[in-house]
């Protein structure tokens, strides 16, 4: 399967929200999208499938996106998501390494974001990429009161950390081609 990643427009709202839906059936109500894409320290970008858009609507399939808002030097990621269909092909990691871009060309230093302490999936994919927890916020889901463990990583922006990049990027590229 051959996908891009671009940014997030109006036509992919209602895509997204069922995407949302999917990954968090238990947030009431999903996030609205429409609004987020109006807001200008927000930024989204989608994943879609090549070669789906259709004559009569011109819409591609969207099968995953992600979001941040940007506070300052700080790049709080607010969603990251794969339709269940789609995962363990890499386009969750491929969408983290883009939102660490375009925080950068945002100028951030700091990349954080909040988890589920019961989601291991999404906590290895973020371990992966350097984030450290550096806080739990209790009872912080307001659905079944878990936690929220805070994680960030800094000098994003460092040689360092962008040396760890490109060899992460190289070595999913190597496996998903
Ligand atoms: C988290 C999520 C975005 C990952 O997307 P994905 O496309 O399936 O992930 P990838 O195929 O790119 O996997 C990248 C890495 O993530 C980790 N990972 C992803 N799914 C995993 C799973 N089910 N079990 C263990 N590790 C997993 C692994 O470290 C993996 O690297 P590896 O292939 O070298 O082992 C996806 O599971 C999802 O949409 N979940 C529901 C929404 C969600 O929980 N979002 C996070 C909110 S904080």
């Amino acid at each position: 399967m051959s996908y891009y990643i671009r940014r997030m427009c109006r036509e992919d709202v209602d895509q997204v929200t069922e995407i949302d839906r999917e990954a968090f059936p238990t947030m009431w109500p999903p996030a609205n999208y429409e609004r987020e894409l109006k807001v200008s320290l927000a930024h989204y970008i989608t994943a879609c499938v090549d070669g789906t858009a259709t004559e009569r609507t011109g819409e591609q399939k969207v099968v995953g996106f992600a979001g941040l808002w940007m506070m300052a030097d700080e790049a709080h990621i607010t969603n990251i998501a794969v339709r269940h269909s789609y995962q363990r092909q890499g386009i969750g990691e491929h969408l983290l390494i883009a939102m660490i871009n375009l925080a950068i060309e945002q100028n951030a230093h700091i990349l954080t974001l909040e988890v589920r302490a019961s989601n291991t999936a999404a906590q290895k994919l973020y371990h992966k990429y350097g984030f450290t927890q550096i806080a739990i916020r209790r009872s912080y889901y307001t659905d079944n009161r878990e936690d929220a463990l805070v994680m960030t990583i800094g000098n994003i922006d460092g040689a360092m950390f962008q040396r760890r990049l490109r060899r992460l990027k190289k070595a999913l590229f190597r496996k998903w081609g």
